[in-house]
């Protein structure tokens, strides 16, 4: 499938999470068929003015292919000068967050606000396409809460605006991440407008993501806590036909390219979490593999709870 010149490798995409999609992740992700990657939210303002804690939210590698960025603003003039800045060129679409339910995104007007103010969002998404070639998506949710579902008038803004995709999660903003994603919802949207429609919430296969394509006639699907610590989920494997202990430490490889290694590990150990959650007698290790500071230590007891 392809979103405007862009040709996916498959319609199984990974869904932004902040915090947990990093270039690591998005790097195994991919090896292992991941359609798109997507980089967690960066601030476009903070891409402009910040430097490099934001920038270096940007890093990638080149496996990583075909990937998508995400930016959150509710300023079109700022979206025009970050991609005329040239720092997001080494991505293939450029996706905003109209998503976010974070407090202190929402305060600021940005995220799921934007649900709310249809015309700055249009704005906010004319911006982007017109100051680039690259095709632009936007992720949203599905309304601010239970009283103003807008999914199927907000796509066709979306749409448009010159969006090329859209990536629907089927939650309220008040709703966070409780109860469950309401995929008659996206199944409305999918059919209300002409460009590629990616369902979202609570897909933790993707044999369970081939289903909600065909009942709910969407594009694709984007799959976001049910790849934490699986990112074989996209190759349809399970964790005893794959090689953890070599994953993870291809992941904390990766990690190591860019960071310090304090950073790594203090950053790896919610990853190490989400590696270790389904494996039995696990428990005893848990403990003393999140809280070691030291990679060859905790790679000596990776292999020790895999191998049991
Ligand atoms: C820890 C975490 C961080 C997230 N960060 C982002 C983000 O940066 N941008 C975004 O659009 N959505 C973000 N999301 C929402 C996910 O992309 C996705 O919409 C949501 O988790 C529902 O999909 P799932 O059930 O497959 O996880 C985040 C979700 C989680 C759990």
């Amino acid at each position: 499938m392809k979103i405007k010149n862009v040709e996916l490798k498959s319609p199984f995409i990974l869904a932004p999470m902040a915090g947990f999609t990093d270039c690591g992740f998005r790097s195994l992700c991919s090896s292992f068929g991941c359609g798109l990657t997507v980089t967690e939210m960066v601030s476009a303002r903070g891409l402009l003015y910040k430097g490099d804690g934001s920038k270096a939210l940007l890093n990638h590698e080149e496996n990583e292919s075909p990937r998508s960025v995400q930016i959150f603003s509710n300023e079109p003039q700022v979206c025009e000068e970050v991609i005329s800045s040239g720092v997001l060129n080494d991505f293939d679409i450029i996706d905003i967050n109209m998503g976010c339910p974070m407090p202190k995104i929402v305060k600021e007007g940005m995220g799921s606000a934007l649900l709310k103010n249809m015309d700055l969002a249009g704005a906010v998404i004319s911006s982007c396409v017109k100051s680039s070639s690259k095709p632009v998506t936007v992720k949203f949710r599905i309304g601010y809460d239970k009283n103003s579902i807008i999914a199927t008038d907000f796509a066709k803004m979306c749409e448009q605006s010159g969006a090329s995709a859209i990536c629907v999660h089927g939650r309220t903003k008040s709703e966070l991440y409780s109860g469950s994603s309401n995929w008659d919802i996206i199944g409305d949207v999918a059919h209300s407008v002409s460009i590629p429609v990616f369902g979202n919430g609570d897909v933790l296969s993707i044999s369970e993501a081939r289903e909600k394509m065909k009942i709910f006639g969407t594009s694709g699907v984007a799959i976001g806590r049910g790849a934490l610590g699986r990112p074989w989920i996209f190759a349809e494997k399970t964790q005893s036909e794959v090689d953890v202990p070599k994953i993870i430490k291809k992941h904390f490889e990766i990690f190591l390219k860019y960071y310090s290694e304090k950073f790594v590990v203090l950053n790896m150990r919610k990853h190490l979490a989400c590696y270790i959650k389904d494996i039995k007698g696990a428990k005893i290790y848990r403990q003393k593999i999140v809280t070691s500071q030291n990679i060859d230590e905790i790679y000596g007891l990776i292999d020790e709870v895999f191998s049991k």
